[in-house]
């Protein structure tokens, strides 16, 4: 504690006294180098006291929201929007002797294809097409 006490009251006003701050401003223009170097430690204290004062007042920092994904980015654009998951049944029993289910999310007849994939895979350079399920005769 002693040495906290003599900086506290002997150090730290030493060297208060000791830096080279002008009495006005106008005074700082007439600063040497020498000056300015034995004033930067100083400056720098002060400033990150600053910046820690104005972060203490300004509260927490925000969590960065997390940036919207692109909705390009979704594979589903438009179809059943409205629900929170597309899922299709489909019963077997229906099933004709081939049936092209849609896997690009881009159909108008989806679930099934109606081909729309062959223009989406031109506009992108994707490579999707339908899962066709056939029925062994
Ligand atoms: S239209 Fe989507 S896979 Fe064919």
């Amino acid at each position: 504690m002693e040495v906290v006490s003599k900086f506290v009251k002997t150090t730290l006003p030493n060297y208060l006294k000791s830096l080279p701050i002008p009495k006005s401003l106008g005074g700082f223009a007439d600063l040497s180098g020498s000056d300015w170097v034995a004033l930067l430690p100083f400056v720098g204290i002060v400033a990150y006291i600053t910046y820690l004062s104005i972060t203490a007042l300004l509260g927490p920092s925000q969590p960065t929201k997390q940036p919207q994904k692109d909705k390009n980015e979704a594979v589903n654009l438009k179809i059943q929007k409205e629900c929170p998951k597309v899922v299709n049944v489909v019963d077997l029993e229906e099933l004709g002797d081939k049936t092209c289910y849609c896997r690009c999310w881009r159909s108008k007849k989806f679930p099934l294809c109606d081909g729309s994939h062959n223009a989406h895979n031109e506009e992108t350079g994707d490579n999707v097409g339908p899962v066709v399920m056939k029925r062994n005769k």
